[in-house]
Formats: structure tokens, sequence, C-alpha cells
């Protein structure tokens, strides 16, 4: 690998753990002012310092990113469809190469579509941004975009879609978590990390499913709603981090999240930081 590759994927992944907690606030790009991150500034400042990645378009990144932070980011490159069409698999790369290298991030990423109308050209996609990344040295993570179809989220499904990806020069894979996740790691040569999708309605549930990622062979998270829609997005956020980078369990979470919880809470501080 390049030293400039092999630099921009040490810095998503950490040096002792080889894991990574990317936190995910890309949602607006086709949903739109997604609840708790209406006000992305105010979302992303308290968990910036936490995160090992964060995944943002350009837009948000500009307006919503200090530039003096020195936080990983990674770039999310394909859009241009909304939640108001049936099908959303009809992406196209909406940032160049030229424009990821401006902004100095560390990866790219883009969805892929396997199996939906648009399969074909979401992997031509894929792979024509492997090949600008590779002449430049940028990694790029392809995510397994499940659309609207939750329920595609099996083994069997994810398995296929990561490997494709794989296949096709991802560097690295963000996919959904599901039952006999260790099949979809096994069949995929890069690393792969885990939304968390849709907020999950106790915590316990979110810490269940980064455990059960971590315990399958996951390199981590890159986890947006179960996050910032929590009542305690920093206090998640530092228990999900005890379950990637040292392995602790469920319950030890739920004492990190509970201590944490004492601190002072969230909305003070963003008011105290408007
Ligand atoms: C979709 O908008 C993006 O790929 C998200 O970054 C991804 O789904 C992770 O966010 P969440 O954990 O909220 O699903």
């Amino acid at each position: 690998m390049e030293w400039g590759m092999a630099n921009r994927m040490h810095r998503m992944f950490q040096p002792v753990s080889g894991n990574s907690v990317m936190v995910a606030v890309d949602h607006g790009y086709f949903m739109g002012p997604t609840r708790r991150l209406e006000n992305a500034r105010a979302t992303i400042a308290p968990l910036l310092p936490y995160a090992d990645a964060l995944g943002v378009t350009r837009g948000i990144l500009r307006h919503a990113v200090d530039p003096a932070a020195t936080t990983p980011i990674l770039l999310r490159v394909s859009g241009a469809v909304t939640v108001l069409k049936e099908d959303l698999s009809d992406e196209e790369v909406v940032t160049s190469m030229e424009d990821a290298l401006r902004l100095n991030v560390s990866a790219v990423a883009l969805s892929v579509f396997v199996g939906a109308p648009h399969e074909h050209e979401s992997l031509l996609h894929l792979s024509q941004l492997v090949d600008a990344g590779e002449e430049c040295g940028m990694p790029v993570m392809s995510i397994t975009a499940v659309g609207k179809e939750l329920e595609k989220r099996d083994a069997r499904y994810l398995a296929l879609a990561c490997r494709v990806s794989a296949e096709l020069g991802a560097r690295m894979v963000k996919t959904y978590y599901c039952e006999n996740f260790e099949k979809v790691i096994e069949g995929c040569p890069v690393p792969i990390v885990c939304a968390g999708g849709p907020k999950l309605d106790t915590e316990k549930a979110a810490f269940e499913l980064a455990y059960g990622a971590i315990q399958a062979g996951a390199h981590g998270l890159d986890m947006g709603r179960n996050i910032w829609q929590s009542d305690h997005p920093v206090a998640m956020l530092k228990a999900l981090r005890f379950i990637v980078h040292e392995k602790a369990t469920v319950k030890e979470a739920l004492n990190v999240l509970e201590e944490e919880k004492k601190a002072p809470p969230v909305a003070a501080k963003r008011a105290a930081s408007a």
C-alpha cells in the first residue's frame, strides 16, 4: 500500500485496538433535517472530540465543522436522490476527488445498492471512485445501502453486498448488523464497520448491536442516530467506545453510560457554546 493510502487508513482506525468509532452525520443528504440533526453544528461539536472519524457531506463539513478540528473526515460523495422518491438507488457521485483532496479528508464514502433497480450504475460508480481514489491515495468506503427495505438486512444479502464491494476495490465497507454477522465478516477481506440504523428502543439494544458486531469481528462502528438522537449523546459515544476499543461487555457499557449521564447535560453545554 502506498504511504498516502496507508497513512489515511491509519487515521481512520485507532492503532491499539485496530478499530474505529466513526460518527455518521450525513443523513441530511437524502433525508433533509433529520431529528436532532437540524442544527448540525450544535449536534456535531460536543461529539467531535470523542469521534475517531466524522462521516459528513461537504456542505455540512464547510458549514458545521470547525476547520481547526483534527478529527479525520469521512466524506460522503454519493447522492442526488431524496426520500421523496420511491427508488433511492439512483445515486451519482456528487463530489469530485479534487474537492475531497482540497477538503483534506481521510476517506470518501459512496453507497452501493445491490439488488436494487440501479445496482449496475452504483457498482460502476464504486469502481470509478476506487480508480480515482487509488490514483491519489484516497481510501474508498462502500456503504451497502438498503434504501427503505430494512428487511434486506440478513447475512446472505449483506455478505454478498460487502464481498462485491471489496472485490471492486473498496478499502473498507460500512454495512448493517444482522443475525449471523460473522458470515458477513468472514466473506469480506477488508475492514467492516457497522451502521446503527434507526434509533433503537433502548440504549442497551444499541450496545448489544455494537457488542455483537465487535465479537463477530467488525472493526468498529459508523453510527449516527443511536448516538445523536439519544438524550445523552456524548455519554452514548463514550460507552460505545468502551465496547469497540476495550471489548467491554454490554453491562460494562451500561455502567459507563450511567456514570457519564451524571456529567452536565449536553443541552446545557450546547446552550453555553451557542
Ligand atoms: C445513511 O444516511 C448513512 O449511510 C448513515 O451514515 C448510516 O446509515 C449510519 O447512520 P445510522 O447509524 O443512523 O444508521
